[in-house]
This record gives structure tokens, sequence and C-alpha cells, in this order.
């Protein structure tokens, strides 16, 4: 949901062309995060632009301060880089000019506010002469207001994005610290005068040509972190840095990356350092402070806030760049999908504990441990989430009941604020999200610490917000999820909640075969996924059945009715075919009666407790002459087949509360190969876009 990147290098010639180069490979590395516009910002050094007008109302003289180019272009970021070299082919830019410092600035857009255009693509600047500018990630909840004031103070609008208000305030609040005879105010001050004055979440980085060579990185809300290369010894070892930042004496040379995830820093560092809510950071002179607020300092009258500083470590990656190739693939899903036996495995790696002669068999799930006895006095267990993480809870429940006793009760995130649902002290609020960053997710995070829930999370992404707001919780450890489309992590996330159930249930001796035997279906899960990615060809012959269809439905009950969910949902999303998940105990009452001979119905009836319904569904079906897909487990054809019509395919029988990963793992191959069939982008589907960080 909009990614933002900079690059900064300090006391290393780098070329314009090698800068370019930098901010677009970043770009395409958050691309998954919004596609439908792009744009860049980087220093045209060679003179005062002429094409660059007299600022609005600047009361300082621009003259001989670097002026910044701006490139902004609708549609992907190899549409941008088209543009871009175009420009610069029919212009006087001079690829070869090489810079000792330079900061530049990239976005990718998934528009909120304004549709896709290059007006409305980032950075947003405030006005002509481009004194701000500002990418930005997120949503500024009170623009309105704000645009108001600042159109009142004789500023004029050209998008309608709420960001635009951000470098405009940034102008207002430079040009009126000078007026006021403050020539000294630096950009940090600059930055936090404008935050105070942001409603919503964002994450942002400006540069100023005000502040030439400088950034300045703040957040709230919205992911964001600071990639350092080339660091000095005593900070390399991941040591606390001093007041007012490590900043490096001796000039050493350095690159510094800031971005909405660290898939664009990687490739550069792993050290990196991620920037908390409130805070802002500024990058000048090859130094890195970080600033806050100083809440007591503030309330006596300054006319601009006085600031704090904070000392943070920087953390090490623990990411591979061969994590975000897509390898021998064609595809990030189709690389995700075939990855799962692997995903699974570290998702487990160090959780199972085999247990000795006499020694049961257990799990060990770290981030819980302290808080596993106040989890079994909780009065319920609510999972919540959105999407396919919530679908992957659904999938989950039956067997934390099971094992815990304990009611748990399922709540999509939009919705338990809209109701402004009951969530008790007692109550334990699990939270599902691969992102970490998903905004309801986070909103009712909030909404569930407040109302003083012991909150778990349950995330693939290390220092993402959810991770750090919850009490408590476990990493699914999937790997760096790429795709649009969730797969792998939402198999990763059953699996953890199966583990969460057996930990949670641990003390209860009358289910200890049970636990033990889900161990047991634990360790061999990986084999059996293997085995079941072997249908990618009858997932595409089945995709070739159907590719002309305008609709399809997935039956399925018990530990599958979240299959079903999670079967139609990536149909829909990336095939664009309608698609719906059906209870399948809910068809007598409406959805039989879209059944005839031409509707397609995927069936699953693998076994369960629920096996013979499912037959019974089956016999239903095909009396009303339902074109039946079933999936059955290995052996069952027979048992599933009616009077020839129907297509069977079989899958591996597994515990029954992990058949839903097993289960999920063609119907994702048969939605991957109906998208490439249909024509469709696999990995960037019409108007999504991962980590879905507005409301
Ligand atoms: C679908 C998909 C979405 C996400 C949802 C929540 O394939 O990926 O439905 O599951 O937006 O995202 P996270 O899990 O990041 O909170």
């Amino acid at each position: 949901m909009c990614g933002i990147f900079a690059y900064l290098n300090y006391n290393v010639n780098r070329e314009r062309r090698y800068i370019l180069q930098v901010l677009f490979n970043g770009l395409r590395r958050l691309e998954y995060r919004g596609y439908d516009s792009a744009g860049i910002s980087i220093d045209d050094s060679s003179s005062f632009s002429a094409d660059l007008e007299a600022p609005q109302s600047s009361s300082s003289s621009l003259s001989g301060l670097s002026p910044s180019l701006v490139f902004r272009q609708e549609g992907n970021i190899e549409s941008l880089v088209k543009s871009v070299y175009q420009e610069v082919a029919e212009s006087e830019i001079n690829l070869e000019e090489s810079y000792s410092v330079h900061a530049g600035i990239a976005h990718t857009r998934w528009a909120t506010h304004g549709e896709p255009a290059p007006r409305n693509s980032h950075p947003q600047t405030s006005g002509p002469g481009n004194e701000f500018l500002v990418v930005h990630n997120g949503v500024v909840t009170n623009y309105e207001v704000l645009k108001e004031t600042l159109v009142r103070h004789g500023f004029t609008f050209e998008s309608e994005t709420d960001t635009e208000v951000i470098p405009k305030l940034a102008k207002f609040v430079f040009d009126k610290a000078n007026e006021e005879g403050d020539q000294t105010v630096t950009f940090s001050q600059v930055v936090l005068e404008v935050m105070r004055h942001l409603e919503g979440a964002y994450a942002l980085i400006f540069k100023s040509r005000h502040y030439p060579n400088e950034l300045i990185a703040c957040k709230r809300g919205s992911p964001l972190l600071l990639g350092v290369k080339e660091f000095t010894e005593d900070l390399s070892n991941g040591s606390a840095f001093h007041d007012d930042v490590f900043v490096s004496k001796n000039g050493q040379p350095k690159e510094l990356f800031l971005s909405s995830d660290a898939n664009a820093v990687v490739e550069h560092t792993k050290k990196v350092l991620v920037i908390e809510d409130g805070e802002v950071v500024h990058l000048k002179d090859g130094g890195v402070s970080i600033l806050k607020f100083d809440k007591d300092k503030g309330k006596h009258g300054a006319s601009l806030p006085r600031v704090a500083s904070i000392q943070r470590a920087l953390s090490i990656l623990e990411m591979e760049v061969e994590q975000i190739n897509k390898g021998k693939y064609e595809h990030y899903m189709q690389k995700e999908i075939h990855e799962q036996p692997e995903s699974l495995t570290t998702t487990m790696r160090g959780r199972l504990i085999r247990g000795g002669s006499c020694k049961a068999k257990t799990v060990l799930l770290g981030g819980l441990k302290d808080h596993l006895k106040t989890i079994r006095r909780s009065r319920r267990i609510v999972f919540i989430g959105c999407g396919t993480s919530y679908n992957a809870a659904l999938a989950a429940r039956p067997i934390l009941e099971e094992l815990s006793g304990i009611p748990v009760t399922m709540e999509i995130a939009s919705d338990l604020l809209d109701r402004q649902g009951p969530i008790y002290r007692e109550d334990t609020a699990v939270f599902v999200s691969q992102s970490g960053e998903t905004a309801d997710t986070l909103n009712a995070l909030e909404y569930a610490l407040e109302n003083g829930a012991l909150c778990v999370g349950i995330t693939n992404t290390v220092g993402s917000a959810i991770a750090r707001n919850t009490h408590c919780g476990v990493h699914i450890n999937a790997g760096c999820e790429i795709g649009v489309a969730s797969t792998k992590a939402y198999t990763s996330q059953i699996v953890v909640m199966a583990m969460l159930a057996i930990a949670i249930g641990a003390d209860a001796i009358s289910n200890q075969e049970r636990r033990e035997a889900i161990i047991d279906g634990l360790f061999d899960l990986p084999n059996k996924v293997r085995e079941v990615l072997k249908l990618d060809q009858e997932m595409k012959d089945l995709a070739k059945l159907l590719i002309a269809e305008q609709s399809l439905l997935m039956f399925g009950r018990g530990y599958n009715y979240a299959t079903a969910l999670e079967a139609a949902l990536k149909v829909k999303e990336v095939a664009l075919m309608h698609s719906e998940g059906i209870l399948a105990g809910e068809m007598k009452h409406g959805p039989l009666a879209l059944v005839d001979e031409n509707l397609p119905i995927l069936v699953i009836a693998t076994r369960d407790g629920c096996f013979s319904k499912q037959q019974s569904v089956i016999q239903q079906l095909h009396a009303r002459k339902g074109r039946l897909v079933v999936m059955c487990s290995k052996g069952d054809a027979a048992s599933v087949s009616v009077g020839g019509s129907s297509r069977v395919f079989e899958v591996p029988q597994v515990e029954d509360c992990l058949q839903p990963v097993v289960n999920i793992v063609p119907l994702q191959l048969l939605a991957y190969h109906l998208t490439v069939l249909r024509g469709f982008n696999v990995d960037q589907p019409r108007n999504l876009a991962k980590s879905v960080t507005t409301e």
C-alpha cells in the first residue's frame, strides 16, 4: 500500500546514472505495495533551472540552492523508468555527472485519494520551485482542514491527494520561522512541527532544496526502516550509539537507505534501524539523528517544538537476497506456492520437541512461554485478522477449541471496530497478520489493548507494528512473501496456530495422545505438501477447463470451511473470476438454488469427522445435475464419484486439523494457473496491494 524509498550517498562518488538505478531498483522491490503510479526526485545541480519558477510566497531566496528534478508517471515502475530516460535523452541532464553527496527519494503508489495520474503521484511538492518534496505511505485523515488553512494562506493545490498538504505545510512552517527571524530553523524542526499537525497514519520522507544533501524520515503507523552501509566499527557491532547520532566524525563514506520494508534494503546492507512511531530521523553530514518531541519542553511556548534525541542500536536483518528473487520461477506467487515445504519447515524449526524415551512430545513457543498460564485462564480467545489471515485463524479454530477447552470466537478486524464489539480484560485477543502492518488489524489491536485484553501477535514480519505492540507472540518465519496474494504465509499461520493450540492444551493429560499425533503430523507435513505439489499439472488442466467460466463455487465444512473461503479468495483476487466459499452445511439454506448443469462447483471432501456429510452433499448436488469437481483423500476417489459426471482429484491424508494446509495447495495452484491462462498479472492483481496500511 504505497512504497517509499530514499538513497543518500555520503563521501562516496556516485554518478547520476547510478543514483537513478538505486532508486529504481528500490522501487522495483517495493512495487508489490502499490503499482498504479510512481515517481522520484533527484538533484539538478547543473544550474538553477529555468523551468523552476519562483516559489509562491517564500521569504527566502532560492538562488544558489540546489534545485530538484521531479519525475512522476502513471503506471508501474517500468513506465516511470522509461519516461525518465526519455526525458533525460531529450534534455541536458547529464547521467555521468558525479556527486560525493546526494539525496534522492522515490515512491510507488496505490491510490487512495485521487486517480492514478502524474499530478497525484509522489513526490508531492510545496509548489513551484520544489522547495519541499514528500513521499508518503499512509493516509492523512485531517488533510481537508489543513488544506483549507493553507489555501487561506495563498497556497494553491494541483492534486487530489491528501499528501499534498504535507510539503505545503513544511513550506509554510519554514517561511514562518524565517519571517519571524529564525534563520537557523533546522530541517528536523520543520518536520516535527509539520508532524504535530498531521492526523492519520503515515511514513514520510522529506527532501528540500533549503537543506541540500539532507533527508528527513518520520512515521506514525506505517512502516519505515533505515539501512546503513559502511559504518564505523563500534556501530557495526550493533552497539548503542550516542546522543545526537552516530555521526561519522571522520567523514567515513557511507550509503543510507530509507525504505517501507527490508526487501529494498537487503541487497545493499543488512544493518538496519527500525524507525518507531513519532520519531524523526535526520540524515545529515554522514550522520543520523533520531529525534522525538520532548513533551515537557514543548509545552513552554516555543514557536517550534523542542526535541529529544533517542538512542538505539542497529539490528541485523535475517534475510537473504535470494529470498526476494524469483529464482527459477516465473512469478512470485508460483515460487511462494512451491516453496511451502521449506517455509513450513522453517516455521516449525526448533519448536517441535520429539520427546525422549519417557518424555512427551511437545511444542515450544518461546515468545509465549511467560503468558501461557494467563492464556489458559482466559474466558475466551478471540482471533482477529483480515482476508487470508482471518481464514487461517478460522482453519485453526476447531483445534484450538478442542485442545484448550476455551471458547474461541472470530473477528474480522474492521467489523469488530465497526461494531465496537465487546472485548474484555479476561479475553486473549490473537492478532493474525502476515505483514504485521494492516491498518484494520492494528486499529483492532489498539482497541483490544484499551479494553485490557491480553494481546498475542502472529506475524511474518519481525519488528512490525503488530509484533511490537502486542504483549507477546509468535513469528511464523515463512520468509519474505512478495506475491500480493498470500500463499505460504497462510499455511505457516495455520501451523503456528496448531502449535499454539498444542501449547495451550499442554497441561491436559486427557488429550496427550491427540497432541502427540498432531506433532507427528507436523513433522511429516512438509513431505505431504511436497507430494500434493505434484498436482501442479492436473490443476493446470483443470484451470484450462474453467478458463472461460464466470463463477466458481467452493464447498467446504469443518476444518475445510476455511479452505473453501481461502480458495475462493485466491481465485477472486488473482484470476479475477467470481468465486464464493460456501459452508456446505448451509447449502440447503439458499446456495442450492444456484446449482445447475453449468455452474462449476468444487467440493472439498477429504477424510475427517465431516466426510459422510460431504458425501451426502455431493449426492444432493449431483441430483440437481451439479457440475462437480471433488477433492478427496488418497484412495477415496470411488467413494466420492457420482455417476461419472464429476472430476475427482486426490490429496494425501494428514491429521484432520492439518488437512487445510495440504488442501489449500492444489487450490492455490488452480488460482495461479487460471490467472496465467486468463492473461492477468498474478503478482500484481488489479486494484490490490500488499500490506493494507489504510482503513
Ligand atoms: C489475500 C491477502 C489479503 C491479506 C489481508 C491481511 O491473498 O493477502 O487478504 O491476507 O490484507 O493482510 P495481513 O495478513 O498482512 O494482515
